[in-house]
């Protein structure tokens, strides 16, 4: 998917405050990214802290409110071509809290993945932290993975867990969670863009092979 020395171009998509994005933004800086390549940031709340980030990293970026659009599709559709207007390859979700739709995930075939704060299967959705807690599961943690239709239900392509302490709350549990997010985020987004990621024949499965070393 990338063409020769230009890299994999990447467009992020997020809502809030954009922790996630600026991880990217930290790994891209130290040569930790490459040959991924952050091109755009995209954000459907005017505003938010993701947007702020982009701009301070210089990164191109647009806003496209999902109240302007008469429906789910038109929202997506308009999403889908400020991305290819751009170019872009790959597209990451860091924060971004709207469900794409099937137009939008066949505008991208298995190019966009998410990053979400749970052990999915377990906990899909909002509030994953808290709902860990306070079902008192010992190990928490992590994924990301492709986006399919479903609410947090594509291919996992990779986990990190976080162990949930006795004196844990859910503020330190999710600032925990978030710190594993932040290196297992940019380490995905390179193993794609170096074509070390597959999918299974069952569509279920994602594999990332080994780093040359
Ligand atoms: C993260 O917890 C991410 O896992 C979830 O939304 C949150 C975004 O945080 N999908 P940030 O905007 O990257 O700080």
């Amino acid at each position: 998917m990338s063409s020769a020395g230009a890299g994999t171009r990447v467009g992020v998509l997020a809502s809030g405050s954009g922790t996630n994005l600026q991880a990217l933004i930290d790994a891209e800086a130290g040569g930790a990214l490459a040959p991924a390549r952050l091109v755009v940031v995209g954000a459907n709340v005017a505003g938010c802290g993701a947007i702020a980030r982009a701009r301070a990293a210089r990164l191109d970026t647009f806003v496209l409110e999902h109240r302007a659009y008469a429906s789910r599709e038109a929202f997506d559709e308009a999403l889908a071509v400020a991305l290819h207007a751009r170019g872009v390859e790959l597209v990451v979700l860091a924060g971004f809290m709207r469900l794409l739709t099937p137009g939008f995930l066949a505008a991208f075939p298995n190019r966009v993945v998410n990053i979400h704060p749970s052990l999915l299967p377990a906990f899909p959705g909002v509030n994953s932290q808290a709902q860990a807690f306070r079902r008192g599961v010992k190990l928490a943690g992590c994924t990301v993975h492709f986006v399919d239709a479903g609410v947090d239900s594509g291919p996992i392509i990779a986990q990190a867990a976080v162990p949930v302490l006795d004196d844990d709350d859910e503020e330190r549990l999710r600032l925990r969670i978030l710190a594993e997010e932040h290196k297992l985020l940019p380490a995905v987004v390179r193993a794609i863009a170096e074509g070390r990621v597959a999918i299974d024949v069952d569509g279920r499965r994602a594999r990332i092979a080994p780093a040359a070393r």
